[in-house]
């Protein structure tokens, strides 16, 4: 009996035993998944955001070369750094890349030379080629002498001599073509510049603010006979400002023969033949900082833009206003004070990029600003 009631005792023991130890097991259990789930919610909350997958096709091969087309709000490279880099790479063949201008008028050659000279001093390692009228190297005798022609004889050697353009004379589209015509010429004759791989062409009057950006451009681009900026955000047409062409004597044929069937301008003549979105430089391409900017957008700039973000981020400006007709006119300061951006930060950008236009103009011709007289006085000197 007496060993009967004690394997009872034991028994209640043993129940007693085991309901605690489960008891014990479901509080642990429960705080175990309490646990988790505050340790799972601190990682999330402390996990860095990833940033989003960039698309397949990405143009640029190696983008870290350029730190600046990589993380575009980053620090700025040193430059030259940068470029020593770029020229050691062994696949990049830079005598088949380059930077050209087209001249169609005296009094375009000024700026042309000035964007090859700030390339030039950009320590880009692509070639430099100005295209102009052949019957500029005329000889003319001494009664017809012409000052107009002697500025551009000694600026096209100052091209060739100090800044290293290889000069390259264009003839008339039509054969019979007024040769004085600004718009006897084309653009499409850097189509016939067939030794080059890609060439890049930039709308004059402007500055190069970095030309390492433009450099990655032209050596990591595929070659396709034309690469524009759209002219609009909506992507629907290409604008000239800056062009990345890769010359070919088909493309330069089927130009030349569109252009011989109708006159046009040279904006409508490319319009016409290279399609948007197909011919425009890519949406991730141009995400990558401002790689044309108009200077007249500075005047709707925002209450936050910042000239030190701004330089940084911009490679190539156009100076383009509807009412001023050129940074190479000197506007009366009455005149300028009406134009300049209202805010402080972008006026000071504005102001610098106007001004070292003025500086860099005198440096590399050696010219003045001209006289400007206002559209509504008539006259035009
Ligand atoms: C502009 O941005 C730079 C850094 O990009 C910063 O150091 C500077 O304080 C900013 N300036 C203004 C006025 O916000």
């Amino acid at each position: 009996m007496g060993k009967l009631l004690l394997s009872q005792g034991s028994v209640s023991i043993l129940f007693s035993a085991i309901i605690v130890f489960l008891f014990t097991l479901a509080l642990f259990l429960s705080g175990y998944v309490l646990q988790q789930r505050y340790v799972h919610s601190l990682q999330l909350a402390i996990k860095p955001r990833l940033p989003k997958p960039l698309p397949a096709q990405a143009p640029l091969q190696p983008p870290t070369l350029d730190i600046k087309w990589a993380r575009p709000m980053g620090s700025r490279p040193d430059v030259e750094e940068t470029v020593s880099q770029m020229i050691e790479a062994p696949t990049i063949d830079w005598s088949r890349l380059g930077y050209v201008q087209v001249v169609k008028d005296h009094s375009e050659l000024c700026s042309a030379i000035m964007l090859l000279a700030d390339l030039q001093e950009k320590r880009s390692p692509a070639k430099r080629i100005l295209l102009f009228p052949k019957s500029w190297l005329k000889e003319t005798s001494e009664e017809d002498w012409d000052p107009q022609m002697s500025t551009t004889r000694r600026l096209l050697r100052t091209a060739a001599r100090r800044h290293g353009a290889r000069l390259v004379p264009m003839e008339t589209i039509k054969a019979d073509a007024d040769e004085s015509l600004a718009s006897s010429y084309s653009l499409t004759n850097i189509y016939s510049l067939t030794t080059y791989e890609r060439l890049i062409y930039l709308h004059a009057p402007g500055v190069v603010l970095d030309a390492s950006a433009l450099d990655s451009l032209l050596a990591f681009s595929k070659s396709k006979p034309m690469s524009a900026i759209p002219a609009t955000p909506e992507r629907k047409e290409l604008s000239t400002s800056l062009l990345l062409i890769s010359p070919s004597s088909e493309t330069y044929r089927q130009l030349r023969e569109t252009r011989l069937s109708q006159p046009s301008t040279d904006l409508e003549l490319l319009r016409h033949t290279f399609s948007a979105p197909d011919s425009l430089i890519s949406e991730l391409t141009l995400s990558m900082g401002n790689v044309v900017y108009e200077s007249q957008s500075l005047r709707e700039a925002s209450d936050d833009f910042n000239v030190t973000s701004f330089n940084e981020m911009t490679t190539f400006v156009r100076l383009l206003e509807p009412d001023i007709p050129g940074p190479e006119y000197d506007i009366p300061y009455a005149e300028r004070a009406k134009l300049r951006p209202q805010n402080d930060q972008a006026r000071e950008a504005w102001e610098n990029l106007y001004e070292s236009f003025r500086q860099r103009r005198m440096e590399v011709c050696g010219l003045d600003l001209e006289y400007w007289v206002q559209a509504e006085a008539g006259v035009e000197l």
